[in-house]
């Protein structure tokens, strides 16, 4: 899962240098030295990646400045390496983004199977276009590069949930049941539901689902 976010939602609003502080909660706090145990002895930093996650889940699905200070601090690493880290992955939010985070794939796979179709009928269905939230807080906007779902392009992903071989009628329905609070059917799977990922890990990256 890769790739810089083309619009970033919030892009020009500098909003993460508020809060000025921030503390893991105690229940985040007790799973960092499981995460850190991941990774071989002195190769601590590879843990900069998940701890960003888990501080994005415990925010909401942004990071703030003091987020990413916080992990520099618990990782040894000099803050500005985990800015560029953090400002280079599409995953990480600098800005507070909707409750459903949709972000398109417009690479050049889903580009020639109709992602400019997938944007069109999200515009229509949402009233917003890219790097925008709608006013009620409830969705986003985001275009970015290939999530690694090319095979059944075009595709998008809505927090952490993929939906792939899409057309307009499909992201109707999709966007639709979202607007009613429903949960859609994601992926590619079958529609009698899916055969595999079945389990979710008991812990690391992967162990806790939400808005990212
Ligand atoms: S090009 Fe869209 S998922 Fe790879």
């Amino acid at each position: 899962m890769s790739g810089t976010t083309k619009n970033p939602p919030g892009k020009k609003k500098a909003t993460n240098t508020k809060p000025k502080t921030f503390k893991f909660s105690p229940e985040n706090t007790a799973s960092i030295p499981d995460i850190l145990d991941l990774y071989p002895a002195g190769r601590q930093e590879s843990a900069v990646m998940p701890l960003l996650t888990l501080a994005q889940r415990q925010i909401g699905g942004w990071l703030t400045r003091a987020a990413m200070d916080r992990v520099a601090e618990i990782l040894g690493m000099a803050p500005i390496r985990v800015y560029e880290v953090a400002t280079f992955y599409s995953m990480y939010n600098h800005a507070p983004v909707g409750k459903n985070h949709i972000q398109i794939c417009t690479t050049t796979p889903c580009w020639l199977r109709g992602s400019d179709e997938v944007v069109a009928s999200c515009h229509k269905i949402l009233g917003i276009g890219l790097g925008e939230t709608s006013e009620d807080g409830e969705f986003t906007l985001g275009e970015v590069e290939c999530l690694g779902a090319c095979v059944n392009a075009p595709m998008l992903k809505i927090n952490d949930d993929y939906f792939e071989d899409l057309d307009p009628a499909r992201v109707e329905a999709i966007l639709t049941l979202l607007k009613r609070g429903d949960k859609p059917r994601h992926g590619a799977a079958p529609a009698s539901g899916p055969t595999t990922l079945l389990e979710v890990p008991a812990r690391g990256p992967g162990s806790g689902r939400g808005k990212s």
